[in-house]
């Protein structure tokens, strides 16, 4: 019998099916295989098997995983925990944060007097840290509550997790351990170099290398803790010890906790105001290094948790506000091929669109043929899509047990499919055999092209001429072309002419236009304006490090190595534009005039359709008119706008501006704002 998350359980047959799926998805996800159902799924699953029970108590299965922490698949391990490390009751909207609430304050017979306190709910695994006499002596997993695994090979790799407190404390401290983002892509490079199979996603690279003790190399994650327990009796938190003072105290021993992550940890006084925090944790999720899949609520007070008390799985006094899900099925439609700047050949999954997180997923990475044999894809194959943080969507196994016999193999190209050349197979990355060459002819096109260097006239026929004569080996051999050349190439001296005249004009383009002019990936017009208000100079771009470029709006960390390893990689192309006498500085506001207009200082976010005067305006156009009033456009909402356009059908963005308190207006009223602009 296939059991569907959505549909109530309408039999005892169905709710035995539904047992039995919920244990196997549960024991998959706990040995770091691909789970059959998603997160959210697996969520709703579990709450329509505790609907049935509760409707039918004397037909309570035994093996039922509601009432056990991690739907008891979690490998138990032999390390006895000394006091049980529970789980956290969900809520999914904000009615069932709000009964969650009121039935605390029921137990409390008042509001809890110490409030609210808010944080992350960190994707992770948990883990117990044993500090004795300040050493960090053993690491254990959370296993199914009352016993863990020991993992302490992995002590001296965590980030947060020192292996000597500040003082000599004894004491059990309990948080959750992941890998970043950053750490999560580095933590592939080294499995791909050893032969290994890539991790599909932070968690399950998080368990699996908890799990495994003895491999070749050591993959850094990173801890945050969100409390502590005593240990050998030595009694911990102090009588009367609040959640934020028992932090703290982990804090000043030199471990990181929740209130050190971006969004800290908050104190509410009401549910109000926890919805509120609710919503800001949402909205920083995608900027954020590493995976959260939900915000934590916790009665603040030692108090008022004791008076809550805790039930069998877990404390009545703390609830996960669940986010939505990083992981959806899908269906793989078709993959397509692309050619990069140096030639490699990327393959990208085609997907029917499914809403991750927020936004619409229609594409994937598939990194390289190599990965799609691995992963043994099919075209029609169902599969779950990945997204968290900045990481660019991935797609994970395919759900083999859903196949229906139709899937068809994935055709791999026979020539580049940019040039129609050779490909070069020796690689695990194909590569075009021409290499850089492939490309040539578009990327100096593009160079050319009117929002970069803007050479009116170099058309593709005189670039097809220029690249194929070896005159033009890159896009900085342009400014070195002489008048013979540039007669070759376009047929005439008097159209020679004409281009020397444009070439020159190009040298004197400001930094931005020049540094789009370059093809860095991810740095299209706007973006590359970005950059160069942010450096100045391209000097200053060459010195920034990943780090330094994440300061830019919309560069994540996932972005930012990509573009530093490319700018880095175009080092002797920039060294020759600046020999040919190319600009590389940014003019400064005060040269242009700017600084000044109705949105000076403003970065401005457009969504949903214009109407009114702006109309007829497209997304392009209306960029240009941001920028001509002063201001900056960017394409996404985050703390850093002051303000959003919103026209017809408005959607998430729009929302999230609202909930982020910045100012909304109607296209009319902005059409006011910036009149003397419009022309
Ligand atoms: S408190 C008794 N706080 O979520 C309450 N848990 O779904 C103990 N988690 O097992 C948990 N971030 O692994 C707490 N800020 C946070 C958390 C957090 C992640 C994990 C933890 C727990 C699981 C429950």
């Amino acid at each position: 019998m296939t059991i569907t998350a959505d549909a109530p359980l309408t039999g005892h047959d169905e709710y035995l099916a539904a047992i039995a799926t919920a244990r196997g998805a549960s024991a998959a996800y706990y040995s770091g295989e691909q789970s059959p159902l998603d997160d959210a799924s697996y969520d709703r699953l579990l709450r329509s098997i505790a609907d049935y029970e509760q409707a039918h108590p004397q037909d309570t299965a035994p093996d039922s995983p509601t009432g056990k922490v991690a739907g008891g698949a979690a490998p138990a391990g032999d390390i006895a925990h000394t006091t049980r490390m529970l789980s956290l009751d969900n809520a999914f909207t904000p009615e069932e944060l709000v009964e969650w609430g009121a039935s605390l304050e029921r137990r409390l017979g008042q509001p809890p007097v110490g409030w609210y306190a808010v944080e992350a709910k960190l994707d992770g695994a948990a883990v117990a840290a044993r500090y004795r006499d300040g050493r960090l002596v053993q690491l254990i997993t959370r296993g199914d509550s009352r016993y863990g695994e020991d993992v302490s090979h992995v002590i001296g790799t965590i980030t947060g997790l020192p292996e000597q407190l500040a003082d000599n404390a004894t004491v059990e401290v309990r948080g959750e351990v992941l890998l970043t983002a950053e750490q999560f892509e580095a933590a592939n490079v080294i499995r791909v170099e050893h032969g290994d199979k890539e991790f599909s996603n932070p968690r399950n690279g998080t368990s699996g290398t908890l799990r495994a003790k003895d491999r070749a190399y050591r993959l850094p994650m990173t801890f945050w803790a969100y409390g502590a327990v005593e240990l050998d009796g030595e009694s911990f938190p102090p009588t009367g010890a609040s959640h934020t003072e028992v932090l703290k105290q982990v804090a000043a021993w030199g471990v990181q906790t929740t209130a050190q992550t971006p969004m800290g940890l908050r104190l509410c006084a009401t549910l109000g105001e926890v919805q509120q925090q609710v919503d800001q944790i949402a909205a920083m999720r995608d900027a954020l290094p590493f995976g959260i899949d939900g915000v934590v609520v916790k009665a603040n007070d030692a108090g008022d948790q004791a008076a809550a008390g805790a039930g069998s799985r877990f404390p009545h006094w703390a609830i996960a506000f669940k986010l939505p899900a990083v992981e959806r099925q899908t269906k793989l439609l078709g993959v397509e091929w692309n050619v990069g700047r140096t030639g490699v050949l990327a393959p990208r999954a085609v997907l029917e669109p499914v809403e991750v997180d927020g936004s619409v997923v229609t594409y994937a990475t598939l990194h390289n043929p190599a990965d799609i044999l691995r992963r043994e894809l099919r075209l029609g194959d169902t599969v779950i899509v990945y997204k968290a943080g900045d990481i660019i969507p991935r797609i994970e196994a395919p759900l083999v047990e859903l196949r229906t016999g139709d899937e068809q193999a994935i055709a791999f190209p026979e020539a580049c499919p940019n040039c129609g050349g050779e490909i070069d197979k020796s690689q695990e990355r194909w590569r075009c055999a021409q290499g850089a060459a492939c490309r040539l002819p578009a990327a100096i096109l593009y160079a050319a092209g009117r929002d970069q260097l803007d050479i009116d006239g170099l058309g593709p026929e005189y670039v097809s001429a220029l690249v194929s004569s070896g005159d033009v080996a890159d896009v900085a051999d342009l400014f070195t072309l002489d008048h013979a050349q540039l007669a070759a190439a376009s047929g005439s001296t008097k159209r020679a002419d004409r281009l020397s005249e444009q070439i020159e004009q190009a040298k004197r383009q400001p930094l931005h236009r020049v540094f789009c002019a370059l093809g860095v990936l991810g740095t299209g017009r706007t973006m590359s304006r970005r950059i160069a208000a942010h450096f100045g100079t391209m000097d200053a771009i060459r010195a920034a490090d990943a780090a330094a470029l994440t300061q830019v709006d919309g560069i994540g960390p996932e972005k930012a190595p990509i573009i530093a390893s490319q700018v880095a990689e175009l080092g002797p192309v920039i060294d020759k534009l600046t020999a040919a006498g190319v600009n590389m500085s940014e003019p400064r506001e005060s040269d242009e005039g700017a600084g000044a207009g109705p949105l000076a200082g403003k970065t401005v976010v457009v969504t949903g359709g214009m109407t009114g005067a702006l109309e007829a305006f497209k997304r392009h156009d209306m960029e240009e008119l941001i920028r001509r009033a002063g201001g900056e456009p960017s394409g996404s909402v985050s703390k850093k706008t002051s303000l959003v356009v919103a026209g017809e059908k408005a959607g998430s963005k729009k929302a999230k501006a609202e909930s982020l308190g910045i100012e909304v207006l109607t296209p009319e009223v902005f059409a006011e704002l910036v009149a003397d602009y419009l022309g």
